[in-house]
């Protein structure tokens, strides 16, 4: 048996709710950390979804409650992580994997827009892991700190370019984070889905997304979650400042249109220039 260090761990996960027809990577995130034995504060803006995601664990024998918070406000991300934090005796993981995108041309985006993507996109992360740093830090054996970001962040954000910028901005205070509260055993990082879309791997009834970027492999809400189990577990003791991406190869794919039937043609090329 492989121990992830995860059973008794006490773990948070902040916008754990599940809207049908979206990735569910709060629940999945939320599901297979109790799975691996952790309790899991589940957050959401809507009680309703929080107290569901919080019942399906307790139903199949894992651990958890839920709490009522909008992180949009830097005081209520406070008193749902010290809340949490109190009702478990302390916090070992935090995931927070509020985002969300908004759709426009770049130059059409109203400066209340940008700005709002900013909030739900990136600032809002910096309430969530300023309020977590304190807690993780208080443990003898520190502890995994977790944003969800995105591909998006990386290459273009075409037509959601706050969003991009916003999840660009993600990843640089995860090495920043990581930097100044490494010393104190805080690790922390992003996992950055690839076009997941909507579905989910256990309920049928929901198709998943259309994917018309990812030749590869689609990664699904499952995939995710794994990414995060794997980031709060031993198994990453040493992985920090990173964004594990897990797009199934998306952002792998050759820019330059390559068929096999340019090889023949290229070798006599290299082969003309090497002589
Ligand atoms: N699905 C994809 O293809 C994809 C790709 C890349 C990145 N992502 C990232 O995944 C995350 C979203 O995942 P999802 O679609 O499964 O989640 P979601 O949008 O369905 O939200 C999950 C839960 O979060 C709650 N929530 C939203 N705002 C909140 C707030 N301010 N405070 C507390 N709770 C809040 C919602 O009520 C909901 O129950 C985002 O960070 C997004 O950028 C998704």
């Amino acid at each position: 048996m492989i121990d992830l260090g995860l059973d008794g761990a006490r773990a948070i996960v902040i916008g754990a709710g599940f809207v049908p027809t979206r990735a569910g990577h709060g629940r999945g995130s939320a599901l297979q950390l109790a799975r691996a034995g952790a309790t899991v504060a589940c957050v959401d803006k809507n009680a309703e979804r929080a107290e569901q995601i919080a019942r399906e664990i307790t139903d199949e024998g894992g651990k958890a409650f839920a709490i009522v918070a909008d992180v949009l406000e830097s005081d209520q991300a406070r008193r749902a992580v010290d809340e949490a934090a109190s009702r478990m005796g302390g916090l070992d993981v935090c995931v927070d994997i509020v985002g969300q995108a908004m759709w426009s041309k770049a130059a059409e985006f109203s400066d209340d827009d940008w700005n709002a993507q900013l909030l739900v996109n990136l600032t809002q992360v910096f309430y969530v892991f300023k309020a977590a740093v304190p807690h993780l830090a208080a443990n003898e054996q520190g502890g995994s700190l977790m944003a969800l970001t995105s591909v998006d962040g990386i290459g273009s954000s075409r037509f959601h370019a706050a969003y991009g910028a916003a999840k660009a901005g993600v990843m640089s205070l995860v090495k920043t984070f990581a930097d100044e509260y490494g010393k104190d055993g805080v690790r922390v990082n992003s996992v950055a889905p690839g076009n997941v879309g909507g579905g989910n791997w256990d309920l049928p009834e929901i198709p998943f997304g259309e994917d018309v970027v990812n030749a590869l492999a689609p990664p699904r809400g499952r995939d995710i979650a794994d990414a995060v189990l794997f980031l709060a577990s031993r198994l990453s003791a040493k992985i920090t400042g990173q964004t594990l991406v897990v797009d199934g190869g998306a952002l792998a794919l050759s820019p330059w249109g390559m068929k096999e039937e340019h090889i023949g043609r290229n070798v006599a090329f290299s082969n003309a220039t090497q002589d």
